[in-house]
Formats: C-alpha cells, structure tokens, sequence
C-alpha cells in the first residue's frame, strides 16, 4: 500500500506550478481510496503544504435497460426489424410479443408508431412497417458513445443536450455529478512533511534545537474532549437532597464508613434477642475473617447482658441465657440503626454528659435476601433519630410527617408494627396518586427502655427514630421498576450520565400527594 502523503507530495514536485487536477481520478490512477486522498489532502493544507479547491464534475451514466441497448438494440429497431421481416402483411400482437419479448414489444411499438416507422392496419389491427430499410439505430449509438467517452468532459458532450434530455426522460442515463478536489502547491510546499512540534521541550532548550524547530501553531478554536466522568448515580443525588433536607431539620449526620459490626451493637444493643430469627445466617451475612469483633465496652455490655438475662428498668428482659460467642459475632450490617446505637451511648457517656441530638445517616446496609425485581442483598437505609428529654409519640409522627412533607410525599398514614427495639413501633405509609394506592415507605417507633436504660441515658430521655430504604423513593421517583436498573453490575451508564435530577411534585389537590410520575 502506497503512503497517501507521500504519494500526493511526489506527484506535486514537478514544478512550482504543479496541479493534480482531480484528486478523484488521481485516486484511481494511483489505486487509492478517494476518501484517503481528501482525508490527507485536509490535514496536509491545515499545514499550507497544498490547496485545495474544490470541483464538481457531471457525467451521465446509463443504466440496466441501456446496457441492454447497447448489447441488442434499441426496442423500436428491434420491432422494426421484426416488422420489416414479416413484410406486408404485418405482425400481430402475440406474434410481436412472442417474437421479441413483452417488454421490447411495448416499448418499441410506441416508439415506431411515433417514429411513423410503422402503422397499424384498422382491419386486422396488426402493426405493419411502413419503411422498407431499417434506419440507423440512433439511441443506441448515442448509449455506445456515452459508455465509451475516454473521459467525463466528452461524457457531457458527445451527445447533444435534446437527445441527451430524450435518454433521460427514457430513464435510460442519469446525470451524476461528483465532488472532488484539484489539489495545488500550499505556500510551505516541500516534498516531505515535516512534523511540527506540539511541544517545547527541555532538550530542545539544551541542544539549542528549538531555534529551528517547527512547531504547532495553538489552536484556540478546538473543543476539550467530553468529559467522562462527574456524573451522579440518582441514589446519591436523591441522598444529595435527603440530606439537606435533613440538615435543614437540623439533623447532623453519623459517621456510618463503616460496613462491618459486631452483633453486638447491631443486634444486642438493640434488645433483640439473640435467639431472633433476623440473627440467622439465612438473614444476615456474617463474616468468617476476622468472625469475631475484637472489642466491645465491657461495663456496658454488662448492662446489656443483664437486661437481656434479668431485665431491668420496668421489664423483665428475655431471661435466656445470653452468650458472648454470639454478641462478638461479625457481620455485615443489617441496618444503620447499629450506628445509631454506638452515637446514642456515646451521647449518654460523653464529658459533660448527655445533651439533646438529632442525628441522621443514609448509607449502605446488607441483608441476606432472596433477589427480586425490589429486593438486592443490599440498599442504602435513610435513618434519622432525635434524642431529647419528654418526648412523646406525637413528636414522632410530627418528625416524620415533616421529613416526609419536605421530600415531597404529603398523605402519610402510620400503622402499628413491630420492633424489637422499639415500642410503640409504626409503619409509615405514603399515598401514591399515580399508583392510586398506598403503599409502605418505611418504619419508626420509640427507642425501648430496655435499650436506652443500659446505655446510661438519664431516665426521662426519650428516643424516637425512623427509617427508609433509599431505594423506594428513588425508583418511584424515577419511574424505574426494577431495582437491577437502579443498581449493580447490569445498569446502565448512560442511565447515570443523562439521569435528572427528580423529586416528588406537590399534587395539585389541596391535600397534596406524590408525583404521579417522576418529574425533572
Ligand atoms: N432499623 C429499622 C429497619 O431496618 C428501621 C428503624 C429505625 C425502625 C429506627 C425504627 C426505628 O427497618
């Protein structure tokens, strides 16, 4: 394979006046791809090495039924001739069509009749000839000069433009016209290119070679490349809002980095009791390495141990026997409610003792599921907590009602539930006006006795606490109903760069609602 520039160069060294004058036939003379040509020709004249001009040149070309012209004839010499043959007495139709075929047949006896070459007998109504020689078969002659034109200038003009207008209206030539360039010496000509330099380089300074180097000029005009990444998944635009609406309560959030817990704050801190079906390995996935966590306050395990044991604090505990082995237990959190645990006893046993919080987390939780279309092994649990002295269930709802409002769900309805750390304990449940039903966004209650008394917790302390999977709201949001599109190995990036930013619209009716769709 011959190098284009190279070849474009050479054929231009001749002479300071040297043309090629169609780059398109200089491609075929030289085996090369047009497109290859001009391709090299751009980048070659954006170094002034050549001109460009551009040029158009129009040829006709024939098509199917004229190369079977110029193989047998013209239709109406072809009927002509057969006419001439059968003499006086002329040919009818079947015979006509059986002697030169239908198609010929129709065509040619149009011609003929036109012509005045032959006419029809209104007796018979057979077509006879009405000349006796065959005159010159000019259509054919004029395809034959067209097809054998040396170039697309005697192409163009071999044929005079009514009989030219004559073919076409026949659909027998089409004109063409073909774009390509005639190609001149550019003001820095030479008959190699020479490479500029992108770059000034420290070598160059050294060696002094700079001074004599050639180099790019900058194009200030040329767009960066796209850029590929910065875009955010809609879980975490979504939490990007959850957790300024959040902030804006006045909730700060707890450092939930951490994936890996022991059972014991994930689980007996939270009074559940260690024979609880959620502690089995169906449930929850423990770790194998390290299985054990290596610490754990042992004063206040203690007190946990003996709640669960004994009770305390009005109740009487769980009164099994509670094992170390288990409590030490690793696992991959089952819900963020094992940090807020950890914040909660850092409240009741920091310097100065307790003071009033509120506290919020969203982040990754992992729980042994059976997968389906809204179930992963993992999601990201919305959690939010306020810890103050006297607080009522009427706090609770009001907290969550809020939190609620101000992501943009307004018809809540709570429903008893239960938890084993919580007491009362509620269900929280949205109105979908797009869905027309209502359906379950999360869960809330007031933290135990049994939980917060071993913590330290000055006893008039009331905890009320909620929580949500991220992943709900989202698919809602965006309209997505399978989580698999939301999350994991199988989504789409092009899902994550053109993602909206999507929240729930205010409902027109007065009492307000969630968005029938997900709306930009
Ligand atoms: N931990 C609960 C869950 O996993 C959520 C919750 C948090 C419930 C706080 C009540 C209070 O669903």
């Amino acid at each position: 394979m011959p190098d284009v520039e190279s070849t474009i160069l050479t054929a231009l060294s001749s002479g300071p006046d040297a043309t090629i004058p169609d780059s398109f036939t200089f491609a075929t003379t030289s085996n090369l791809d047009h497109n290859s040509i001009v391709g090299t020709c751009k980048s070659l004249q954006t170094d002034a090495y050549v001109t460009l001009t551009e040029r158009s040149t129009q040829f006709y070309v024939l098509g199917k039924e004229a190369e079977s012209i110029v193989k047998d004839g013209s239709q109406e010499i072809r009927v002509l001739s057969a006419l001439i043959a059968a003499g006086t007495d002329g040919l009818g139709m079947p015979e006509l069509q059986s002697s030169v075929g239908k198609d010929v047949c129709k065509i040619g006896m149009g011609n003929c009749l036109k012509n005045k070459w032959a006419k029809k007998d209104k007796a018979s109504g057979k077509l006879i000839a009405a000349v006796t020689e065959l005159p010159t078969d000019d259509v054919k002659e004029q395809l034959v000069a067209l097809k054998s034109a040396a170039s697309e200038e005697e192409n163009t003009k071999c044929v005079d433009d009514k009989a030219a207008a004559a073919l076409k209206r026949r659909k027998l030539i089409s004109l063409i016209t073909r774009k390509s360039y005639t190609i001149s010496r550019g003001p820095s000509y030479a008959p190699q290119r020479v490479k500029k330099a992108a770059d000034l380089t420290k070598e160059m300074l050294e060696s002094g070679k700079w001074k004599d180097t050639q180099f790019k000029e900058y194009n200030f005009q040329t767009l960066g490349e796209s850029v590929g990444g910065g875009y955010l998944h809609p879980l975490m635009k979504v939490r990007a809002e959850f957790r300024k609406i959040l902030m804006e309560m006045g909730f700060e959030e707890m450092p939930t980095n951490k994936w890996v817990e022991s059972s014991f704050w994930n689980f007996d801190s939270l009074f559940q009791p260690q024979s609880h079906p959620a502690r089995d390995a169906h449930d929850t996935f423990f770790i194998k390495e390290p299985a054990e966590t290596v610490s754990v306050p042992e004063e206040y395990y203690e007190r946990v141990k003996n709640m669960h044991e004994k009770g305390g604090s009005g109740s009487i505990g769980y009164r099994t026997v509670f094992e170390r082995k288990e409590a030490m237990k690793n696992l991959l959190r089952t819900h963020t409610t094992a940090v807020s645990s950890q914040m909660l006893y850092k409240l009741a046993n920091q310097p100065g003792g307790f003071k009033p919080a509120r506290y919020f987390s969203i982040d990754r939780v992992f729980r042994n599921e059976s997968m389906d279309a809204t179930h992963l092994c993992e999601f990201h649990q919305v959690e939010g907590l306020v810890a103050d002295y006297n607080l009522s269930l009427g706090d609770l709802i009001g907290t969550v009602e809020t939190f609620f409002h101000k992501i943009g769900i307004k018809r809540l309805r709570f429903k008893p539930a239960f938890n084993p750390y919580t007491e009362p304990s509620m269900e929280v449940f949205g109105y979908h006006p797009g869905l027309k039903k209502w359906t379950e966004l999360g869960n809330s209650g007031m933290f135990r006795p049994e939980m917060l008394a071993p913590m330290g917790l000055p006893k008039d302390v009331r905890v009320i606490a909620w929580g949500l999977a991220l992943e709900r709201p989202t698919m809602i949001m965006y309209n997505i109903n399978n989580i698999r599109t939301l999350f994991g190995h199988k989504v789409d990036m092009g899902m994550i760069k053109n993602a909206p930013i999507c929240r729930f619209e205010a409902d027109e009716e007065e009492e307000g609602g969630v968005a029938e769709e997900a709306k930009v």
